[in-house]
């Protein structure tokens, strides 16, 4: 059955609370819920925060009763199944049996296969009406959560790699071209801006040492939204990363150097010195092995990680099949065909490009500093959603 406009309105609203407390809710999903009475009355509304252990069901019914609300009867908006297991906290179905709510209207099902519909299905043998949403809100619903999806059945961090590309295909000028140690931008403002976002929804962001050698970023979230600090990871086999680096300057225990194991001890000491964490993972051939440096993350509750890195970085997570999301943003500018690659091994970003599924495109005009309009270019490896 479609749902009414004003349900639609009701479930964006719960959209809206899950999205503003996005930042705290790893390793669990971003979920929001709003209860609303028969007659419309808006009974109480809330969004799961993981350090404040309750899932958004329990804030919007406590919500509810610190106000002297009755829930008996009403509708309850949740954005993702309410769980039917006993975790951290007790099942979110049970509770709104308790609470007497009526009806239940979600926005998208639980992604976990071992446990997807069996919250919806708790409710109905309660006797509860449910409704599971579909069409546009459903989409926003699964995008919210897509690295909780992922994470949640491939039990590794799930990871966006992001590039932006000329038309040859190239990141980056030939390093003989370059003249000073700052990023060499191919894209405009508005898709900068736009590229923000991928960094607020990830909990680390990972680059390699030969971006933080040739481009000195300093790998922020600089959307200003609220959030648990974003972990900036340097894989640097050889500890070379330099102490004046912006990255080790700017470091407030969110900086992370993944060394080797044959890695100098006296250049692990001066990092941590400088305030910089510094671990070793094994590896083959001179390279780390990215699967620990992933596991590494997911034992830090990382369960979303973006890769901003250069060539050899980018190719090494792809040809080990360790993406999950590739966002590209064409830029109307040209490096040559000696520029940077965008991926080592990998033919070209239009060969990865022809994997995607649930590709979505978008344009950002030209601020008339490099080239025209960008465009950017994304998609799953598969779609988490579709497991
Ligand atoms: N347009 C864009 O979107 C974009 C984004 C970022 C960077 N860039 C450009 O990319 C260029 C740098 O590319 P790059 O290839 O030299 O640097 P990179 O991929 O960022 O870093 C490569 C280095 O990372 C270390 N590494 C550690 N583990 C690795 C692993 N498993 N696989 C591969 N490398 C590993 C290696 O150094 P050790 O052997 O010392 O460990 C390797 O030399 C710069 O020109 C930069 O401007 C462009």
């Amino acid at each position: 059955m479609s749902l009414s406009a004003a349900e639609v309105e009701w479930l964006t609203r719960a959209l809206e609370l899950a999205r503003a407390a996005a930042g705290f809710a790893a390793p669990n999903p971003a979920v929001g819920c709003v209860l609303v009475a028969a007659d419309g009355r808006l009974l109480g509304e809330g969004a799961h925060v993981y350090a404040r252990r309750d899932h958004a069901e329990i804030v919007a019914l406590k919500q509810a009763a610190a106000m002297g609300r009755d829930v008996r009867g009403a509708t309850a908006y949740v954005t993702l199944e309410p769980c039917s297991h006993q975790g951290r906290t007790g099942p979110c179905a049970d509770a709104l049996v308790a609470a007497g709510v009526a009806r239940c209207v979600v926005a998208t099902v639980d992604p976990n296969p071992l446990v997807s519909g069996s919250g919806l299905a708790k409710l109905l043998a309660a006797g509860m009406a449910v409704e599971v949403a579909e069409g546009a809100i459903a989409w926003a619903a699964r995008r919210l959560n897509d690295a909780f999806a992922g994470w949640i059945q491939a039990r590794r961090p799930f990871v966006t790699l992001k590039a932006a590309v000329s038309v040859e295909g190239m990141i980056a000028p030939p390093a003989r071209a370059r003249a000073e140690v700052a990023p060499h931008w191919i894209t405009g403002a508005a898709a900068r801006v736009d590229a923000q976002a991928l960094r607020f929804g990830a909990q680390a962001i990972v680059t390699g040492i030969g971006t933080v050698l040739a481009d000195d970023p300093l790998l922020t979230d600089r959307t200003g939204l609220p959030r648990e600090p974003l972990l900036r990871v340097v894989l640097d086999g050889g500890l070379r990363i330099p102490l004046g680096s912006k990255l080790v300057g700017s470091a407030e225990g969110d900086v992370l150097v993944v060394g080797s194991l044959e890695a100098s001890e006296e250049r692990e000491a001066a990092l941590r010195a400088a305030g910089v964490e510094v671990v070793r993972v094994g590896g083959s051939g001179g390279r780390l092995d990215l699967v620990e440096v992933l596991k590494l993350l997911g034992e830090r509750g990382k369960i979303s990680v973006l890769v901003e890195a250069g060539s050899a970085v980018n190719g090494a997570f792809l040809r080990a099949g360790l993406v999950d999301r590739v966002v590209m943003y064409y830029a109307e500018c040209e490096l040559g065909l000696e520029g940077v690659p965008f991926a080592e091994g990998v033919a070209s970003p239009y060969a990865v490009q022809e994997r995607l599924s649930s590709v979505e495109r978008a344009a950002f005009a030209s601020d008339g500093t490099v080239g025209a309009a960008d465009v950017r270019v994304s998609g799953y490896l598969p779609d988490p959603w579709r497991g």
